[in-house]
């Protein structure tokens, strides 16, 4: 099963050409360079001496678990970054474009950065919220700051599938509504109810997954509809008129799919699903 699952996943993935940080020709038979140079770069790596990409490889195949596969037949040691650019064991240095999934956003080791986790972790790693530490409020109170209306408190937590793990159930508290509408082909998390949202085969397993409808994709490459937003927004208006008691307790989506391979949705489809929702006189969750 798992194996289907990796080699599924990677299928669609080098299907859609998603081979970054892959390793390419650098030149061509002539011995032209084929590869841009890249610009100055004052940060000399430090000088490796850890174990070595295939060594590393033939462990993760013992001690990880198999869906965790890399994706490539010779995967980068990557073993130091500096802002944009990441380092392999041999020094050679790479242009991320993808900042760990999108999640490092400002760079690799910023210094400022660096300097908080090591002034933070000198003085004191983990408690537990039961007590009282100003960090944590520091964080949520800064936050709240660049949050709108009446948003204010903030409810930590430790990755993508949690946080709308999180989202899924407010919305279901808050409204008393079971029914949750997503959209084909978007990527959520892989626990119980992200991986119900989630709809994309080679995704999800086979597993009890409830109380969530997956509405047409707007596509505005292949959809049914083209770029007409609209036309995609009703089919979210039938699903609750056909499939649900009349009320949802919300609505999840990606701005831009991401997992699915990097689709904006159709123009205007968000702003009239939300009247839709909202309609419903239930509660909007996006993320
Ligand atoms: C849109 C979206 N939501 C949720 C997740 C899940 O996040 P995590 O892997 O941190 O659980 C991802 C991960 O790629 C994602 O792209």
């Amino acid at each position: 099963m798992q194996r289907l699952y990796q080699h599924s996943v990677c299928h669609r993935l080098l299907r859609w050409q998603l081979r970054l940080l892959s390793t390419v020709a650098r030149s061509n038979e002539d011995g032209v360079d084929l590869l841009p140079k890249m610009p100055f770069f004052s940060h000399i790596p430090t000088p490796y001496g850890g174990p070595s990409a295939s060594d590393i490889l033939k462990r993760r195949k013992v001690y990880l678990p198999t869906c965790l596969g890399p994706f490539y037949t010779h995967p980068l040691n990557l073993v130091e970054g500096k802002m944009q650019y990441l380092f392999d064991e041999n020094g050679r240095r790479y242009l991320d474009a993808f900042g760990g999934i999108a999640t490092v956003s400002c760079g690799h080791c910023h210094p400022d950065v660096v300097e908080a986790i090591v002034n933070q972790t000198r003085l004191l790693q983990h408690t537990t919220v039961l007590y009282l530490n100003h960090a944590v409020v520091d964080f949520a109170e800064a936050l709240a700051a660049k949050l709108p209306g009446e948003l204010k408190a903030v409810f930590f937590t430790n990755s993508g599938t949690e946080a709308n793990e999180l989202a899924l159930m407010i919305a279901r508290l808050y409204t008393g509504c079971h029914d949750i509408i997503s959209i084909r082909n978007g990527y959520h998390g892989n626990a119980t109810s992200t991986m119900a949202a989630t709809a994309q085969f080679f995704h999800k397993f086979n597993v009890v997954q409830t109380g969530i409808h997956h509405a047409l994709n707007p596509d505005p490459y292949r959809g049914v509809f083209g770029s007409d937003g609209v036309k995609y927004a009703n089919d979210v208006q039938e699903i609750i008129d056909y499939g649900t008691c009349g009320h949802v307790a919300g609505f999840i989506a990606e701005a831009i799919q991401g997992v699915g391979g990097v689709i904006e949705l159709a123009p205007d489809y968000l702003p009239a699903v939300y009247s839709i929702i909202k309609k419903s006189r239930r509660t909007l969750y996006s993320r």
